[in-house]
C-alpha cells in the first residue's frame, strides 16, 4: 500500500503533571506544556486521567481544553466515573486503556476479547456523543478482531514490548515484536479500523514504527518530557517530528509536505 504522507503526532503531557504532583504545587503546568506542544507542531494532546489522579487532575482537563486549539485525546479506564467525566467534557477523542493501581505505567493492552459485551456497552454513549473512540490493545489478533466486532473505529497498538526489547538490546525479541506490530496493523486496517500506536517510543526506536504505512497516529509522552529537561520541549518535539517525517519519506520514496 502507499504510505500516507503525514503521520499525526499526539503528545502525552501526563509526566509534566507527575513532576508538578511530586511537590503538590502548581508548576510545571500541563496546560502550558500542551500549548507549547501545539506550537511545536503536535497534532493533538493526549492525557490520562487515572483513577488515583497521579498524573493530570480534573481541573487540568478543563484548563487544557481552554488552552489548546488542537484535539484532546482523553485516555481513561472503562469505569462509570471516567465515562461521566468524558461525557461532560466531550473531548475530540477518548482512548480506553486498562488500569491497575499498582502498575507504574499502562503495562498491557485492554482485554477487549474477554469483555466484548461490557466494552461495547461502555463505548456506545461515547460514540453517540461524537467522541472518536480508540481502544488501546496489544498487537494480538484476538483483541483486534474483538475491537472490530464491537464497532470501535480506532485501535491504538501498544508498542511497549517492542521498545523495551530495543532498549535492553534483546534484538531478536524486538524484531519479533515489530513483526507482530506490522502484521496486526495490517489486519486492523483490513478490518476497517483506523490504526494508531504508542507507548515507550524514543528517537532510537520510533523510525520503523513510523514507517508502517497502516498507521495514522503515534502518541508519545514520557521520553519527550524527559528529553525536554535537556533540550526544551519545543526542540524535543520538533526532533521527533523530523524523525517521523524522514521515516515516512524513506518508506514511500516521496517528499513529505
Ligand atoms: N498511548 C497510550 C494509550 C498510553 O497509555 C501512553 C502512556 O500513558 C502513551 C501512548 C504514551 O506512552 P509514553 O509515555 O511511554 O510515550
Amino acid at each position: 500500500m502507499n504510505t500516507p504522507s503525514r503521520l499525526r503526532l499526539g503528545i502525552n503531557i501526563d509526566h509534566v503533571a507527575t513532576v508538578r504532583n511530586a511537590r503538590g504545587g502548581s508548576t510545571p503546568d500541563p496546560a502550558r506544556a500542551a500549548k507549547l506542544a501545539q506550537a511545536a507542531g503536535a497534532d493533538g494532546i493526549t492525557a490520562h486521567l487515572r483513577e488515583d489522579r497521579r498524573h493530570i487532575t480534573d481541573a487540568d482537563i478543563e484548563k487544557i481544553l481552554d488552552t489548546i486549539d488542537i484535539p484532546l485525546n482523553f485516555e481513561m479506564a472503562a469505569t462509570d466515573e471516567m465515562q461521566q467525566i468524558a461525557l461532560r467534557h466531550l473531548p475530540h477523542a477518548v482512548c480506553i486503556v486498562p488500569e491497575k493501581r499498582e502498575e507504574r505505567t499502562t503495562e498491557g493492552g485492554l482485554e477487549v476479547a474477554r469483555e466484548e459485551n461490557r466494552i461495547a456497552h461502555f463505548i456506545a454513549p461515547l460514540r453517540e456523543a461524537g467522541c472518536r473512540v480508540s481502544i488501546f490493545i496489544a498487537a494480538d489478533r484476538r483483541q483486534i478482531e474483538a475491537a472490530a466486532r464491537i464497532g470501535a473505529p480506532v485501535v491504538e497498538l501498544h508498542t511497549g514490548a517492542y521498545c523495551d526489547a530495543h532498549a535492553e538490546g534483546r534484538f531478536e525479541v524486538r524484531d519479533a515484536e515489530f513483526d507482530k506490530l506490522k502484521d496486526m496493523a495490517s489486519l486492523a486496517l483490513d478490518l476497517g479500523l483506523e490504526v494508531h500506536a504508542g507507548h515507550g517510543l524514543t528517537y532510537d526506536c520510533v523510525k520503523p514504527v513510523a514507517a508502517l504505512p497502516e498507521l495514522l497516529e503515534l502518541n508519545i509522552g514520557h521520553f519527550l518530557i524527559g528529553e525536554a529537561i535537556f533540550s526544551g520541549l519545543d526542540s524535543a518535539i520538533r526532533r521527533m517530528r523530523t524523525i517521523m517525517d524522514e521515516a515516512r519519506q524513506e518508506s514511500s520514496g516521496v517528499s513529505v509536505a
